[in-house]
């Protein structure tokens, strides 16, 4: 992987070298420290020249501008004054992160005619910075790209001139701990399934300790005698034997009962012995995406510091067709003690989290439960890959995850749940089917998970669409997109802390 770009914060001053970046604001005029960069001028003559107009993130530049010791003078759009929310400047971070290309010292301009850019903004600046900055190469060994060879990897120098230095670098370490959070998440989606199976995404969990987050690791023996048979009839079809996560961080009030956040984690789903055609199938590497938001989330509250009483839980299997395998037609029995009749074994994530959920509420008494999983194909049908859908018995919490969704940029949308979409996973054999048809595909699925769910408010997100073979943007290049972390990040940030 590239190196993480630095990033660090000044005062207006004219740089003496370097590659500078300016903000234009549409229509607008430029501020007068971004005046200071450009003595000879050229900007205007430039945005003339490449149709510019200061859009939300776009970006024009000059090279070695006359009067200034510069490699590059660049501007980035920042869009409309009064449109400048907490995305936009991510976005004018990302833009300027792609502006700065093979550049080793940026300086960032964070001045908008018009409009005032507080510590929180340039922090958020900062953030886009590196989350554009990620790339997954660390498996590439000859570093080319488009044919011309890339610089060594070697770690870029921001500096952000800004009116207030030393807030935004106040707001850039909680905003750049949420970053890293998000960084983590990626890179544990990105990575190839014969690297990271049951066993090691654990030992990545077991890392967050250095962040005094308590971690413990379950084994299958310890799963067994809890009962998971649901988990487990998953994971008897690989040679990798299961593992289970179970992250506190303590930051709360003694007693103040904990948030939850439980996450699938399929390190590779084949579909098992119903199995899933070839094509495209390399993409269920990603299919343990919630698992990696929730120990990105971790990360990040503790990172931060947050004051929450937080638990994170994973169930870390692997499906695989197998003469072990489970079989369709099998009956098992969850820890809760309700029966499933496993229909079709590729709809394995349910039964994981069945398990996980339940043993969640019987363990922790959580304030809510919040899931996040690559439940259902389905859902990308639905949605697409702008929204997760959101399944929730608790409007008030789903409210707040909208909310939150606006904010971030990490959207949900919710979906309906009712007794007619229940009554479709009834069957003869058992008390439940691991299927309900083809139609309302993702609803069916909710309905299962909510048979496991109590009176607890919960929400379950399915992020099949948003986490992984994500569409570049400002603030994502990679195929994984590390959603989920600055949503639910923000989701405890406004609601749950003391
Ligand atoms: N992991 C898949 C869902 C998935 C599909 C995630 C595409 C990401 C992209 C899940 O385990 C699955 O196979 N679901 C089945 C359920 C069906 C058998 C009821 C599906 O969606 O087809
Ligand atoms: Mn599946
Ligand atoms: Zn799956």
């Amino acid at each position: 992987m590239t190196d993480k770009p630095t990033v660090a914060f000044a005062k207006f001053a004219a740089p003496k070298k370097g590659s500078v970046i300016v903000l234009a604001p549409e229509g607008g005029k430029f501020g007068e420290a971004a005046r200071a960069c450009d003595p000879a001028d050229i900007l205007p003559k430039v945005f003339a020249a490449a149709d510019f107009s200061g859009k939300l993130a776009a970006s024009v530049e000059a090279l070695a501008p006359q009067g200034t010791d510069f490699d590059r003078l660049a501007a980035v759009g920042a869009g409309k004054t009064d449109a400048l929310d907490e995305q936009a400047w991510l976005k004018i971070g990302g833009a300027a992160s792609a502006a700065a290309r093979n550049a080793t010292e940026v300086t960032v301009v964070a001045e908008v005619a018009g409009a005032e850019a507080s510590a929180r903004d340039v922090a958020l600046i900062a953030l886009g910075i590196v989350l554009r900055s990620y790339t997954f190469d660390k498996y590439k060994t000859r570093k080319e790209e488009n044919g011309t060879p890339k610089p060594a990897d070697k770690a870029v120098k921001f500096t952000i001139q800004c009116a207030d230095p030393a807030a935004a670098k106040k707001a850039f370490a909680e905003a750049s701990a949420v970053g890293d959070g998000v960084l983590l998440a990626r890179d544990l989606v990105n990575e190839p399934p014969n690297v990271l199976g049951p066993v090691e995404f654990a030992a990545r969990a077991k890392e967050l300790e250095e962040l005094d987050v308590k971690v413990d690791i379950l084994t299958e023996k310890e799963m067994k005698k809890l009962g998971m048979r649901a988990l487990l009839g998953v994971a008897q079809g690989s040679v990798r034997p299961p593992r289970m996560a179970v992250m506190r961080w303590n930051g709360g009030k003694a007693k103040q009962k904990p948030v939850a956040f439980i996450g699938k984690g399929v390190v590779f789903d084949t579909g098992g012995i119903s199995i899933k055609p070839a094509a495209g199938m390399e993409d269920m590497k990603g299919d343990m995406a919630g698992a990696a938001t929730v120990v990105g989330l971790m990360h990040a509250l503790a990172a931060r510091k947050a004051k929450v009483n937080a638990v994170g839980i994973i169930g870390l299997v692997e499906n695989m067709p197998d003469g072990n395998a489970q079989r369709p037609g099998d009956i098992v029995t969850s820890m809760s003690g309700q029966t499933i009749e496993i229909i079709n074994t590729d709809a394995e994530g349910r039964l994981v989290l069945a398990d996980l959920l339940w043993y969640c509420n019987e363990e922790f008494k959580p304030q809510f439960m919040v899931n996040l999983a690559t439940l259902t194909g389905a859902i990308l049908v639905a949605l697409g890959n702008s929204h997760a859908g959101l399944f929730s018995n608790d409007d008030a919490l789903a409210e707040r995850l909208t909310a939150a969704g606006t904010v971030t940029g990490e959207k949900v949308w919710r979906m309906p749940m009712g007794k007619e979409y229940d009554k479709l996973i009834d069957t003869k054999n058992a008390d439940m089917k691991n299927t309900g048809g083809r139609h309302a595909g993702s609803i069916t699925a909710a309905q299962f998970l909510k048979r496991f769910v109590d009176s607890t408010p919960w929400a379950h997100l399915d992020v099949a669409g948003t986490a992984m073979a994500s569409p570049s943007s400002e603030i994502n290049q990679s195929w994984a997109s590390g959603y989920g972390v600055r949503l639910l990040d923000r989701l405890v940030a406004d609601h749950y802390e003391r």
